[in-house]
């Protein structure tokens, strides 16, 4: 996924000192062998991938600058990376993700009325989260799943050929699970797609 509609701004410096444990740069270290000498470049994504999980779901600065100099690259290569694919998130997001597919074979099928509907749903617009920190919404550039439109993602699900009912069925079953303490986000489309 990349060429990420939202804004995003590098201003999240949180000037805190960041480092891995030791088990976590072996991991690194072991990703980096995969790739010839001189190349551990090409390891930027996987390695970006897990600095996101290991600071609680988005790259601050100090992050980014960290990885950087782990794999001996300069900031810029590593902000450019991360501010390139929508996967990456620069900033705190809520709990729940979710991301609706703005490509023209979706928002012909509904994307775009489906957006407007979350918009006012949950009380945010486009790239916001909710205050009680739920839900980050957010538009994207094509999923993957055009011949299934239209398709929205919620943390790591896929959900297609969705309508409004189904988004509002999806914000009920996400909000009881967030209330019963259950972290998912991948469930629902088994159950009621
Ligand atoms: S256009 Fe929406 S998934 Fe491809």
């Amino acid at each position: 996924m990349s060429g990420n509609k939202v804004n995003h701004h590098l201003f999240i410096r949180e000037n805190k000192p960041v480092s891995f444990s030791e088990q976590t740069l072996d991991k690194i270290r072991q990703l980096v062998k995969r790739y010839p000498e001189g190349q551990q470049k090409s390891a930027v994504l996987p390695v970006l991938h897990i600095a996101q999980q290991e600071n609680g779901g988005y790259l601050s600065v100090d992050m980014m600058d960290y990885v950087a100099s782990l794999l001996e690259l300069k900031p810029i290569e590593v902000y450019e990376v991360a501010s390139f694919y929508s996967m990456f998130f620069l900033e705190k997001t809520g709990r729940y993700v979710i991301e609706v597919c703005q490509t023209a074979p979706c928002a012909f099928c509904g994307g775009d009325d489906l957006m407007e509907y979350l918009e006012e749903k949950l009380g945010v617009k486009n790239g916001e989260t909710t205050s009680d920190g739920l839900f980050t919404l957010r538009g994207v550039e094509c999923l993957g799943g055009c011949g299934n439109a239209p398709v929205m993602q919620v943390n790591t699900a896929f959900n297609e050929f969705m309508t409004k009912e189904k988004v509002d069925r999806l914000i009920h079953e996400l909000k009881e699970e967030a209330g019963k303490g259950l972290i998912s986000g991948t469930k629902w489309e088994e159950e009621f797609s």
